[in-house]
């Protein structure tokens, strides 16, 4: 069984979602989770209450969406891994700061009480700035990877950094054998 979490980086749910059935469809059993931000906000990528009905299709179940739902996945109910794809640069800063004040940031505290793997496929446009000394922070952590980085806009978002999302099944498999998948910055 694992953790899906789904953060606030709006432009990239539909490429999380493709991720998503992908994983289910090879097999992997999937318990999703929603940050408060992604489970309430309808932008112009698209509408929370479809967020959660897509993720009820593809998953089969309902989403956690509150932190005293999310506090079990540690020693009282674990999950084999955890994926936060999108990682925003919010959620990652928390986690790397041992914050624990929303749901993704909860089941990443239960889940990391573990000693199980976590995977961040982050997408933030101050991965180079404001949370660079974050992404080094978590890089050092044993059971913390990340899904490689591209960075997808050098003229006019410079400081941002996007996971790949097609190497996020590669980058899961890899972690399952206790590796990082690398290069772990690569080129458009
Ligand atoms: C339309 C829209 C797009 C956003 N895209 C991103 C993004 O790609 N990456 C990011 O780190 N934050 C993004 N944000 C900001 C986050 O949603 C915000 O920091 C929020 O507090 C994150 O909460 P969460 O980390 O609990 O999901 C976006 C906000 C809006 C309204």
């Amino acid at each position: 069984m694992i953790g899906y979490a789904m953060c606030g980086s709006f432009c990239t749910h539909k490429r999380s979602l493709q991720t998503l059935k992908q994983l289910v469809a090879a097999g992997e059993d999937v318990i999703p989770i929603v940050s408060e931000i992604a489970a309430a906000t309808d932008t112009r990528f698209g509408q929370a209450d479809q967020l959660i009905e897509s993720l009820r299709t593809i998953t089969g179940r309902s989403p956690i969406t509150t932190i005293v739902d999310a506090e079990p996945l540690g020693p009282h109910s674990p999950l084999d891994a955890l994926i936060i794809a999108p990682c925003t640069g919010n959620t990652l800063a928390k986690i790397a700061s041992g914050i624990t004040d929303t749901v993704v940031c909860m089941a990443a505290k239960a889940h990391m009480r573990t000693s199980r793997p976590l995977l961040i496929a982050l997408a933030t446009n101050d991965a180079m700035s404001a949370n660079l000394s974050n992404i080094a922070v978590l890089l050092q952590k044993k059971n913390v990877f990340f899904v490689p980085l591209l960075q997808d806009d050098p003229e006019n978002k410079p400081h941002s950094l996007v996971a790949d999302f097609a190497l996020l099944p590669d980058a899961l498999q890899a972690m399952k054998n206790g590796k990082q998948l690398r290069p772990l910055f690569r080129t458009l």
